[in-house]
């Protein structure tokens, strides 16, 4: 293999050497609970698949790779693999955590981990200052997202980990909505890089799972432990099925980012639609950012409708093509509507305060032909006038 393989190179063979038992090409799925021991004491390298899976092994190497960090971990879902990072925290500690986020991180740090007496501060991350006025002296970790979720602004990767460095703050990245293909936290100073598997890197919604990747020694012995003492620790089949969906990653991220250009320029034209979300357009306020910290603008578009709550649920209800459900990152289109979905968990109050209203729909953009997809988004568009 060459020194330095490149991404689409390392997601097919990083951690996939062939079977040494058998030659086989592929990683096997190595179904199994147990591992039978030659002696009390001497086993292969595993000895129970809660503590270490061949196919799990696999798939965390070829994230860590992807990433760029030395350890990668796999967990049973995103939340498994965040809730991961929440116990590298203990009770007193506090949290600074940008306000524009996945609605089950907020749910999982405000009613689960509050009550293990951590404390959170929400705020716009955008606002450099706004993370500097939060920290205080029990502040431990500083949480962001970027692009965020749903309105798909910029954070300054690079500037928040000047802050953290400054401050002693083990930062952390949720790199889901950009994905490794297009965005690498950890070069830019990141200690930890969350990922919801389940999204582009599986990219075929058909597994949940999630990964944390990390290079510090350190920080990986603490996750490595913490994660077989409390389990979360996908099943093999999924370990597989999700290896098999990061080989083709980049193709079809790429694809992804052509279509969600060509949506957006298509919904941007129409005058059902009040205002487009895409940090590909230039005069998106994260545009320049993107361009110093992304390698594209990914496949998400997220707009307001003009005419309100009834004709965005009719929008979303009225697709074809774009299933209408949670998730993103599938080779399927899917549609989206926060406001009772993906952030149903926030009160209506700080919703509003992040952009996000009854008009507005995300939309993750698939791989199917882009003609049909503005075709399909047209055709609603159409069937949801009549809601008004
Ligand atoms: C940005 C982000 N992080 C984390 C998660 C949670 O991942 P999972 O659903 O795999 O538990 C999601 C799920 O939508 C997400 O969008």
């Amino acid at each position: 293999m060459a020194d330095d393989p490149h991404f689409e190179t390392r997601a097919i063979h990083v951690g996939q050497d062939a079977d040494e038992a058998t030659g086989a090409t592929i990683v096997p799925i190595y179904q199994t609970a147990t591992f039978t021991q030659d002696a009390i004491g001497t086993n292969r390298g595993y000895e129970y698949s809660r503590s270490g899976n061949p196919t799990r092994d696999a798939l965390e190497a070829a994230l860590a790779s992807l990433e760029g960090g030395r350890f990668g971990f796999a967990y049973g879902s995103g939340m498994a693999a965040i809730h991961g990072v929440m116990q590298l925290l203990s009770t007193g500690d506090h949290v600074v955590v940008c306000d524009d986020l996945y609605g089950g991180s907020y749910r999982l740090f405000t009613t689960v981990m509050s009550g293990f007496g951590v404390r959170f501060s929400f705020v716009d991350a955008t606002a450099l200052d706004q993370i500097e006025r939060a920290i205080g002296s029990a502040t431990k970790m500083l949480w962001i997202e970027t692009p965020t979720n749903p309105m798909l602004r910029m954070i300054d990767i690079a500037a928040c980990a000047d802050i953290a460095r400054r401050n002693g703050l083990t930062f952390v990245v949720d790199n889901t909505f950009a994905s490794p293909y297009l965005q690498n936290p950890l070069e830019l100073g990141a200690h930890v890089v969350a990922h919801s598997t389940t999204k582009y890197i599986g990219g075929h919604s058909d597994v949940i799972g999630g990964a944390l990747v990390v290079d510090d020694e350190e920080i990986a012995k603490r996750l490595r432990f913490t994660r077989n003492a409390s389990g979360g620790v996908p099943g093999p089949w999924d370990a597989w099925l999700t290896l098999r969906g990061a080989k083709t990653l980049a193709l079809r991220m790429r694809q992804h980012e052509t279509n969600a250009k060509q949506v957006a320029e298509f919904l941007r034209q129409r005058p059902e639609v009040q205002h487009v979300h895409y940090p590909g357009f230039p005069d998106h306020p994260g545009h320049e950012l993107a361009k110093r910290q992304m390698r594209g603008f990914g496949g998400m578009v997220t707009i307001d409708l003009a005419g309100g709550e009834a004709v965005a649920k009719a929008f979303a209800e009225s697709t074809r093509y774009f299933s209408l459900g949670e998730s993103l990152g599938g080779v399927e289109s899917l549609i989206g509507y926060p406001w009772t979905m993906s952030h149903g968990a926030f009160a209506p109050e700080a919703k509003r305060s992040k952009g996000i209203t009854e008009a507005t729909v995300r939309l993750s953009v698939g791989i199917e032909h882009a003609d049909d997809l503005c075709a399909d988004l047209a055709q609603a568009l159409e069937c949801a006038a009549s809601a008004r």
